[in-house]
């Protein structure tokens, strides 16, 4: 492609630390919609002849398909996807394949690429999280009403319902679709025309492909817009939160599926078995969802490193922009993918987790909160006395609702036989009817609101 400056060929060693077309072959698709709105765009505005314009389309639509059934010749001497097709083209339509390239560089093509590859996976990873909102929603309905232990500290805090929590991974996921709607809207402007970094003198059109290819305007500077990838970074920022919460749901299903928890059953279909224990069943896919977030946080990691004090306008350094990227997308969309399997197809044991909220003394703060309702007394002194009464149960071994009323009485004169209606599970669940709270009523009311959001029925 520039052979006439040079005396010699690359060396094996430049040939190979240059290619990228081992992995850039991934933006085939985005790279042949580029090149097609860019040469129609030049035909429009004279600077091409419709002629040529239209062989070089049709050569580009032979290409696709050549790519979609044999994929993507990798020739390291082509460095790249860019060079890759438009040496097809050259060999396809002869050339006149040399006139694409007009008013345009590599620089605002791999830009304009893989913005359009990046705002693609944003949409695909909003519908999976959609798909995961869907699973958690109808299993929260289900569960609206099972109770379990509420943890903090992971020791019992008070009765919760699985509905409730369950619900919470689903307001995670509705920030996550918010955040990575926010990082699709900000990179929809089109850095095609800024060329290799100063414009081009070439009167084109840049609102003609910015709405050709979908975005909204054309990028502001052509410096910036080749020297850009916060779009990418704000994908990978909004990918490690997703998948933060992600491995969060992850390891609360580990902890739920371990023996002595029992909560919940893995399905089969996400589980594997041990080659010499006959009995087990390892919670794999979660552990691996736990895993690769770790993965995932380090490609954001990896672009942040390759993009620190890199001067404007490009340096090849940003060809590293793309192996964390399309990392980080395969793998969200895997754990994405499997967690909402695992909520789809967990069963859970909800005699199990009944049994779990009454240990740990999880309505003690019920008896604070009765003992400040119904004998007015201040919520730090109701504490004091409860103290007492989980202090005494629990030198016997038993659950504060086993005190008798004497031993009660014994702790504070002020308490009378009605408190037990307030110590049991349901009871401290039904009351936190608080906005947002856990009371089963409350949790349907969510669950419809989020239902109604999502389009289910
Ligand atoms: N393969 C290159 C990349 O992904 C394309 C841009 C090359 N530009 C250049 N000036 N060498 O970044």
């Amino acid at each position: 492609m520039w052979g006439g400056r040079f005396a010699e060929g690359p060396s094996a060693i430049m040939r190979e630390i240059n290619a990228s077309i081992p992995f850039d072959k991934a933006l085939w698709r985005q790279d042949i919609a580029a090149s097609k709105a860019h040469v129609a765009m030049l035909a429009a505005c004279d600077i091409v002849s419709d002629d040529d314009a239209g062989t070089i389309i049709g050569g580009l639509e032979t290409i696709a398909s050549e790519y979609d059934t044999d994929g993507v010749p990798e020739d390291w001497d082509l460095e790249d996807i860019h060079m890759t097709t438009e040496a097809r083209l050259a060999e396809l339509v002869g050339p006149v394949a040399g006139r694409l390239h007009t008013a345009r560089s590599r620089n605002d093509q791999v830009a304009t690429d893989f913005r359009l590859w990046v705002r693609d996976t944003c949409d695909a990873m909003i519908d999976g999280l959609k798909g995961l909102q869907r699973a958690l929603v109808s299993r929260a309905g289900e569960h609206a009403a099972s109770i379990m232990p509420g943890f903090t500290h992971l020791q019992t805090a008070q009765p919760v319902t699985m509905g409730h929590h369950l619900m919470a991974y689903y307001e995670m996921a509705a920030r996550d679709i918010s955040r990575l709607e926010d990082a699709r809207r900000r990179l929809n402007q089109c850095p095609l025309g800024s060329a290799a970094l100063a414009g081009t003198g070439f009167p084109i059109d840049r609102e003609m492909t910015a709405q050709a290819l979908g975005f909204d305007v054309p990028t502001a500077n052509s410096l910036d817009s080749v020297s850009d990838r916060d779009f990418a970074l704000d994908f990978l920022g909004a990918a490690s939160q997703c998948a933060l919460h992600l491995s969060r749901l992850a390891e609360e299903m580990v902890i739920w599926a371990s023996q002595p928890f029992g909560f919940i059953r893995m399905p089969d279909t996400l589980s594997t078995g041990s080659s010499i224990m006959p009995q087990k069943k390892n919670p794999d896919a979660a552990e691996l969802v736990r895993g690769h977030t770790g993965r995932i946080v380090g490609c954001q990691m990896s672009l942040m490193m390759t993009m620190k004090g890199l001067p404007l306008a490009y340096s090849k350094d940003m060809q590293d922009d793309k192996p964390p990227v399309f990392e980080a997308a395969h793998l969200l969309q895997l754990c994405i993918a499997a967690m909402t399997g695992m909520v789809d197809g967990a069963e859970f044991r909800t005699g199990r987790m009944r049994e779990a909220a009454e240990l740990g003394y999880a309505t003690a703060t019920d008896l604070a909160d009765w003992l400040v309702r119904e004998a007015d007394i201040p919520f730090r002194e109701a504490h004091h006395i409860t103290g007492a009464a989980v202090k005494l149960a629990e030198s016997r071994g038993q659950s504060l609702e086993a005190l008798s009323l004497d031993d009660l009485t014994a702790i504070d004169a002020r308490i009378d036989e009605r408190v037990y209606r307030a110590l049991s599970v349901e009871a401290s669940v039904a009351a936190r009817n608080s906005h947002g709270g856990t009371a089963p009523d409350e949790v349907n009311k969510r669950v419809a609101e989020a239902r109604k959001a999502l389009g289910m029925k």
